[in-house]
């Protein structure tokens, strides 16, 4: 199946029917996001022969699918688990941290993260190397779950609104053993308002797009209401293009 038109309801009600198939089939869900990801890349940028680095790129979806439609894409990952999660990873992945790339300043036409922001301890220096490695006029795609998300709190969704301690000790029981995430650990309560005020402040990128990544409507307007927009964005993306030198 091809990436639907973005945004539209038909691609919402496509993605969330595979949301709910995750555990049976996840290669099909982790497929049609990859496909759809890139496909918004494609809308404000070349995909076909550009230099991308896909950071914090896990087991390698959204590369397989950049390479698939002609980039270069080199996926940086510091979790060999992560890499490795549902195969081996692909070709020529490097094991590095998003804070400290292997990279040259400007190396990158396109620097991409999916769902990774959530998970750095200091969100504003991990998107400053994002911006140091993408070459000025390149773009910035970043897209993350903040914490009053409904599904902010991962696998312990919806009940860390109750509290991260609480929504532990719940998974533990129904579940049996530990949650993958522990806040303050590996998952971090990152939050649109200050993430907005945060790029909006900086001098070395302007934002080209910031709404909900998988709204099929409303999806701007609804990042930019107070309060609702920490609950309703549900994700949080943001294309971003380098300012020139
Ligand atoms: C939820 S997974 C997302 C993986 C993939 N990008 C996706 O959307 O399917 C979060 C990833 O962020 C990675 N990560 C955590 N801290 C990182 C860091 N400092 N630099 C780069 N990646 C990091 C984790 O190892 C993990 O692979």
């Amino acid at each position: 199946m091809t990436a639907v038109r973005d945004p539209s309801v038909r691609r919402s009600v496509t993605l969330f029917r595979a949301f709910l198939r995750e555990q049976q089939d996840p290669e099909h869900v982790y497929g049609l996001l990859a496909r759809d990801a890139v496909a918004q890349v494609a809308r404000y940028a070349p995909v076909s022969g550009a230099t991308v680095a896909d950071v914090g790129g896990g087991s390698g979806h959204f590369t397989r699918e950049f390479r698939r439609r002609g980039a270069r894409c080199f996926l940086f990952e510091p979790d060999p688990r992560e890499l490795h999660a549902h195969g081996p990873g692909p070709d020529g992945a490097v094991i590095a941290d998003g804070y400290l790339l292997p990279l040259a300043d400007g190396a990158a036409d396109v620097c991409f993260s999916s769902n990774v922001l959530e998970h750095v301890a200091d969100p504003p220096t991990f998107l400053s190397e994002m911006v140091r490695v993408t070459r000025p006029g390149g773009l910035i795609y970043v897209a993350f779950t903040n914490w009053y998300s409904p599904w902010g709190g991962h696998e312990t969704a919806p009940w860390h609104y109750l509290g991260h301690e609480r929504a532990r000790a719940r998974y533990r029981r129904r579940h049996g053993r530990e949650a993958k995430h522990t806040v303050g650990e590996n998952l971090f309560a990152v939050h649109v308002g200050a993430t907005l005020r945060h790029v909006r402040a900086r001098d070395d990128v302007e934002i080209v797009s910031a709404r909900s990544r998988y709204w099929p409507f409303l999806a701007g307007a609804v990042t930019r209401v107070p309060g609702l927009r920490e609950f309703a964005t549900w994700n949080l993306l943001l294309i971003l293009r380098r300012c020139p030198r």
